[in-house]
């Protein structure tokens, strides 16, 4: 079959990026879907195994830091489009390793760029850079307000320093050679399939396992969070219909302190479990805060609610009770990435707070 498309999803065995290519192979079967995933840690290709023998489909595991690699593939598959969301994207991780940020998301991000640039040589009819980011590029906000497309860069974290600068080198490369890109900056995703090393699922896992709730500080930072599915679909919005060049802020305004937001994933925890009203509560532990912590983030989604009719389709409560249940009913699945050098991890970034 010919293809109208080829499309390189990057990063699509991770928690978005598997939403992103379910929601494009599914909903389009006229594009052919290539997702290209180093399988780090956070990649997992049980995320998409129901559409793992889709005709229009197909996954390459391999690294966007070796460009020679990067370079060969771009040459073989002559992609139409790229979609971008391969990246390091656990600030506490950046904390601890930085370097593996520098060369994932500005390395990798340039070298995408390059091999775009290089195919798509003077003819940019039809093609897209699609850069997908994060509203942590922003910084935090202490005096109300949000964060819109023009607010200026601030960025606090290693990763957030990560992903402004490969933000830079998306916007610098259309300026200069007049790459045909778009960029999204969406605040606090949750959902399936969500690695267990983020708030939501961490706690949810330990929930599970009646062990301590970690929180930082005294749980007053405020986070913006928006149900992953509305965040593939939001991409697929501005995929379709965002304009060349432009920026687009994705969030849902809903807004939570990470008390608050704790506290409704105990008591829905409890319902679920079957155990009495309070008790996840108990498991609540204040721990060291973490080093340079954002205090708020929220996402001002206006400019894409208008001009691209995009809206979430999910209330936080019937979103987070959605999720809460999948991961009851897939603790196979937190079984299996909670194993091995999860442990690890966990020790290592717990054990001393
Ligand atoms: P994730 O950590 O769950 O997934 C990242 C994926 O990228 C994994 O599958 C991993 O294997 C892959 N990857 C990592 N390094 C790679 C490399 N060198 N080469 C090829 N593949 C590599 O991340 P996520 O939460 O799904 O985030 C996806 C994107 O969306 C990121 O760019 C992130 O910055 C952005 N974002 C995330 C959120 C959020 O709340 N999670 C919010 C806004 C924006
Ligand atoms: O805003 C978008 C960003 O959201 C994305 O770009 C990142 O990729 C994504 O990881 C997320 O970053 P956060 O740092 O906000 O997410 P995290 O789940 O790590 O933390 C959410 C809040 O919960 C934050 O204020 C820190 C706090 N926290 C987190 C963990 C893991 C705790 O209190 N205890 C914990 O154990």
């Amino acid at each position: 079959m010919a293809y109208e498309k080829k499309i390189l999803i990057t990063g699509g065995a991770g928690f978005i990026g598997s939403h992103v290519v379910r929601l494009f192979v599914t909903k389009y079967p006229q594009y052919q879907i290539f997702n290209l995933d180093k399988l780090t840690y956070a990649g997992n290709l049980a995320n998409l195994v129901d559409i793992e023998n889709a005709s229009n489909y197909q996954f390459v595991k391999g690294d966007i830091v070796d460009s020679t690699f990067i370079n060969e593939l771009f040459a073989n598959h002559q992609f139409d489009a790229v979609i971008h969301l391969a990246a390091e994207s656990h600030v506490d991780r950046s904390i601890t390793h930085p370097m593996d940020f520098v060369f994932t998301n500005v390395v990798g991000t340039v070298n995408l760029l390059n091999a775009a640039k290089n195919l798509w040589k003077d003819d940019f009819t039809g093609h897209l850079f699609y850069h997908v980011s994060t509203d942590e590029v922003y910084g935090s906000l202490h005096d109300g307000g949000f964060f819109t497309e023009e607010t200026s860069y601030d960025p606090q974290s290693p990763y957030s320093a990560s992903k402004a600068s490969s933000d830079h080198f998306v916007r610098a490369y259309h300026n200069t050679y007049k790459l045909p890109i778009v960029v999204s900056n969406c605040s606090n995703n949750y959902g399936p399939n969500h690695f267990p090393e983020k708030l939501i699922p961490l706690f949810i896992n330990n929930i599970r396992n009646n062990k301590p709730l970690p929180v930082y500080g005294k749980g007053e930072n405020v986070r913006d969070w928006l149900f992953v599915k509305d965040h593939a679909r939001a991409i697929d919005a501005v995929f379709h219909k965002g304009k060349i060049g432009e920026t687009y802020n994705i969030g849902g305004f809903n807004e939570w302190t990470n008390i608050d937001l704790i506290k409704v994933i105990c008591k829905t925890m409890d319902k679920k479990l079957g155990r009495a009203e309070g008790e996840s509560e108990k498991l609540i532990t204040y721990v060291k805060d973490r080093a340079g912590h954002d205090l708020r983030y929220a996402i001002d989604a206006n400019k894409i609610m208008k001009e691209l009719g995009w809206e979430p389709s999910l209330q936080f409560e019937e979103g987070i009770e959605l999720t809460i249940d999948w991961y009851i009913n897939n603790s196979e699945w937190l079984d299996n990435v909670t194993s091995g050098e999860y442990m690890k991890y966990y020790q290592d970034q717990y054990t001393h707070r």
